[in-house]
């Protein structure tokens, strides 16, 4: 058992404290938003993330988690400190180190009077390489080892990911260093979970490879799905048969509106930064951009070529994806805005997102508290996510409710013969046939 303290309460933060403590450590998890930790300390969780609630409650239960505003609380008995703290795009595409270099400031001032048992420092935030070596050299005089861990967490499935992970990545730089995290990671190794040592940079570039070849792999069928459309071919099969090849695998094959999310345009952005600071050009993934970028307009067209203004259309899905109330660089942040200026007027729907999608799409849209209150009063609808509930609707019930029978189904969830049959048109992406 190990004493941990953990920087950040955002769902990386929060999913890895509560799972280090579910695997039986002791687990301080601090942020400086003190509502946060007050609706923690209520037993709240501010994020969601299915099956946290049940791992929190848990272990803070048998008093192995422990939620505190003051980060010398969470130092005070912690050999481990874990920064999971947000680096987002700044202006320069570059990743804002701004809030991780304040926890790094705070953990130095602390060290300066209480170093006390801290001998290790975890970067569980995707940082640029190099990132962590900077942060070594401030530490040093404190005998602390830094040490590089990336998060591999899908937002709405991380519980499941970080119980679950594929792999365990760290960058060490010090055999002292592998071994505290051998130690904190027995429990995976011994489930047979693989755990890759490796160097401090070449862990942290790990994290941006492994993301910008999923935002590859999804770019690339959104452009195989626009050549399906135009040779009369069906994605869904390619994508299908593709993925047999166990050198190419079924996953993330999946086409749609384009990736989003808080980590996929982010991370492409600062590895290409990275990149041309070090005067490489990486044609693959500016292409990536290029055709994620692209995708949205195609959808934006796909409705302008088959509704007339000035229609009504009922939007399924507002976050980035299904699972997840997170709209940060959502599809819906450019296609509902630009539907709007085209004329139509939207009726809009999403199981979670709904109160974090006003604050980003405002009031021009008719918010609806369910499906059948967004179909009723639309002409036609557009899925945006692959929510369960929009899989599940009854299609006859669609039909019945929109004035014209007609949904773009840009995540290809509905079962077009079905629709055929009951006279509902389904217009997908990639569905040339
Ligand atoms: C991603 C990585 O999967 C995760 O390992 C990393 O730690 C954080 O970034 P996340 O952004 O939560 O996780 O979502 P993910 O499920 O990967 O989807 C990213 C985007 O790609 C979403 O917009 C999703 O809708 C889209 N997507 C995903 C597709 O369009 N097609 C697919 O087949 C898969």
């Amino acid at each position: 058992m190990t004493n941990i303290c953990v920087v950040g309460t955002g769902y990386v933060g929060l999913v890895t404290g509560t799972c280090l403590a579910e695997m039986g450590h002791t687990v301080w998890c601090v942020d400086i938003n003190e509502d946060k930790i007050n609706r923690l300390n209520r037993g709240e969780t501010p994020i969601y993330e299915a099956g946290l609630d049940e791992l929190l409650h848990r272990n803070q239960g048998v008093k192995r988690l422990f939620f505190s505003n003051q980060l010398s609380v969470g130092l005070a008995q912690a050999e481990v400190v874990f920064l999971a703290i947000n680096t987002p795009s700044s202006e320069s595409g570059d990743a804002d180190l701004s809030y991780l270099s304040a926890a790094v400031d705070t953990i130095v001032t602390h060290c300066d009077t209480h170093l006390g048992a801290l001998r290790f420092l975890v970067i569980k935030s995707t940082v640029p390489v190099g990132t962590g070596a900077k942060i070594q050299q401030r530490l040093l005089p404190y005998g602390i080892s830094v040490i590089s861990n990336p998060e591999f967490l899908r937002e709405g499935q991380a519980v499941q990911d970080a119980l679950y992970p594929n792999r365990i990545v760290v960058g060490v730089n010090h055999v002292d260093a592998e071994k505290m995290m051998r130690r904190l990671y027995h429990g995976y190794v011994c489930r047979g979970v693989p755990l890759v040592v490796t160097t401090v940079p070449t862990s942290e570039l790990i994290k941006y490879a492994a993301n910008s070849f999923l935002a590859t792999k999804i770019s690339f069928i959104n452009e195989i799905a626009m050549l399906c459309e135009a040779v009369g071919a069906d994605v869904l099969d390619v994508a299908h048969a593709i993925g047999l090849d166990q050198r190419i695998g079924p996953h993330f094959l999946s086409p749609g509106p384009g990736f989003g999310g808080s980590c996929f345009p982010k991370d492409i952005q600062a590895l290409q930064y990275t990149a041309k600071e070090k005067g490489v050009d990486l044609h693959i993934l500016q292409a990536v951009n290029q055709v994620n970028r692209r995708q949205r307009e195609w959808v934006i067209r796909k409705v302008t070529s088959v509704v007339p203004t000035p229609c009504t259309i009922a939007v399924l899905g507002l976050a980035f994806k299904a699972g997840t109330d997170d709209m940060r660089d959502a599809p819906a942040l450019t296609i509902l805005p630009a539907l709007l200026k085209l004329g139509y007027s939207i009726r809009a729907y999403d199981p979670v997102a709904m109160e974090m999608a006003k604050g980003f799409l405002g009031h021009d849209i008719t918010y609806c508290e369910g499906v059948t209150a967004t179909l009723i009063g639309s002409d036609v609808a557009l899925i945006l996510t692959e929510w369960d509930e929009f899989v599940t609707y009854s299609m006859a019930d669609i039909k019945q409710h929109l004035t014209q029978p007609m949904v773009i189904d840009c995540r290809n969830i509905l079962n077009r013969q079905l629709a055929s049959d009951l006279g509902l048109t389904i217009i997908g992406i990639g569905r040339g046939i």
